[in-house]
């Protein structure tokens, strides 16, 4: 009989808002000796422990992850599932990337048991990385929609996700189009919007890949569920804007074809948004729509440096979330993914300092996705998804912890050596749900190979 409750013992942090500077410790909540009380998949008590440890029912089962620190379950607010095994394709630029290797490889989600098979990878793989919430991109096909959000619901997971519409500019067997598009996107919501913890995005992949008649049945669907989040791609690579405004010669940039057909509100998530002009960032603001940085996937792909500061920095200063753009991106981890983010600010002569990364992957993902109430909070009645981490899960991190004084300090060597091994444990709604094989201990997967 499995227990009723769950006592979470270690030193827990979790961030109560973007912090203004390293010293600003009333950003963020830590507690050297606390305990989280779970029930349910939901947090019921939350502080000292020897205050949680006494609230506890009888029917407790109580894990000790001390020294480890516990926080909010990662975030990963831009991901592409079925890019897994394009990851670190030797190409010059976007353009190039997505025509010689992701097209053809998205073309294998028609296929429903692949599509099965590679999102059982990628939950393993998010989990394993102490992420327990993304925002994804399936392929073209509703069968790679269905495999995600099956996968999702078997993990217990909080998940946002979309079937890609796209209708030209692509393989044929990657294409719909403007009705089949809507259509499916409607009966993906239908399937699985509000099934377990699982959420649906309207995804139109980007301007260059649909038609103008796709754009307004897009519109359409982001009128019909105004709730819904809205997710694609913008000024991620100069050959890509130039090509885009070749597509739409009316607009006034990329910016205004979003616009344009009713897609850019306070719930639309866009990818890079890298080489924005300033009418484009005002745009951004006054809708309240969200530039999503994906650092890895800029430095992989040679798309530009993201000026995050800048962009906080304006009178009309934009919402930002961090993401992995898996495949683009080379990294599953969060913890990699702010290390490649801190360098670029370094390039372009700015500071980003390790309390900003860690309120960005965790509360700061969560205030972009509108999902504050639920995650990125360690807070009484949100879900209980967490990520245990050990800043001296390596040798090599275990020697630089000797001379590590701060929690800041902790943190920044977290983020700079950190990845997969660094994650203890993922709890999801309360469950252990890191994975625990390795490649190694699967000999029957690598003989099939
Ligand atoms: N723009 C349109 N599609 C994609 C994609 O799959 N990855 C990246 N990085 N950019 C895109
Ligand atoms: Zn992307």
């Amino acid at each position: 009989m499995t227990a009723a409750q769950t006592l979470i013992r270690g030193r827990l942090l979790s961030f109560l808002r973007s912090p203004e500077g390293l010293d600003d410790t009333a950003s963020y909540d830590y507690c050297g000796d606390g305990a989280l009380l779970v029930e349910g998949g939901i947090i019921i008590a939350v502080g000292p422990y020897a205050e949680v440890s006494a609230q506890a029912g009888a029917e407790v089962a109580e894990i000790d992850h001390r020294p480890h620190l516990i926080l909010p379950g990662l975030i990963d607010c831009h991901v592409h599932f079925p890019q897994m095994q394009v990851i670190g394709s030797y190409a010059a630029n976007l353009l190039e990337w997505l025509n010689a290797y992701t097209f053809p490889e998205e073309c294998r989600f028609v296929e429903s048991a692949h599509a099965a098979r590679i999102a059982t990878k990628f939950f393993d793989e998010l989990l394993r990385n102490g992420t327990t919430t993304a925002a994804a991109f399936c392929s073209v096909h509703k069968t790679s929609a269905d495999a995600f959000f099956a996968e999702s619901l078997k993990r217990g997971t909080r998940m946002i996700a979309g079937k890609v519409m796209m209708d030209r500019n692509a393989p044929q067997g990657l294409l719909d189009t403007p009705q089949s598009g809507y259509d499916e996107t409607r009966a993906v919501i239908a399937e699985w919007h509000g099934k377990g913890r699982n959420h649906v995005a309207i995804t139109p992949r980007f301007a260059i890949t649909s038609t103008p008649e796709q754009m307004t049945m897009a519109g359409a669907l982001a009128r019909e569920f105004p709730d819904l989040h809205i997710q694609t791609h913008l000024s991620e690579n100069h050959d890509e804007i130039a090509y885009t405004g070749s597509l739409y010669p009316d607009a006034a940039d990329y910016t205004d074809i979003y616009a344009h057909y009713g897609l850019l509100g306070p719930k639309t998530l866009l990818g890079h948004a890298i080489h924005l002009s300033e009418r484009e960032a005002d745009a951004i603001s006054d809708a309240g729509a969200i530039a999503v940085h994906c650092p890895t996937s800029n430095l992989f792909l040679g798309s530009g440096l993201f000026p995050l500061k800048a962009f906080q920095r304006r009178s009309k200063p934009l919402r930002i979330a961090v993401a992995t753009d898996i495949g683009g991106g080379s990294s599953y981890s969060m913890l990699k993914t702010m290390d490649e983010a801190y360098k670029i600010q370094q390039l372009l002569g700015e500071r980003l300092n390790p309390l900003e990364s860690f309120y960005h992957m965790t509360l700061g993902n969560a205030e972009a996705l509108a999902l504050s109430d639920r995650i990125g909070t360690l807070a009484v009645g949100s879900d209980a998804d967490f990520v245990v981490l050990d800043a001296a899960a390596t040798p090599a991190m275990a020697l630089r912890m000797e001379t590590v004084k701060t929690l800041a300090e902790e943190l920044f060597l977290l983020q700079t050596l950190g990845d997969d091994r660094s994650t203890v444990e993922t709890y999801v709604a309360g469950r252990r749900s890191k994975p625990r094989e390795t490649a190694s201990q699967l000999p029957e997967e690598q003989e099939a190979r």
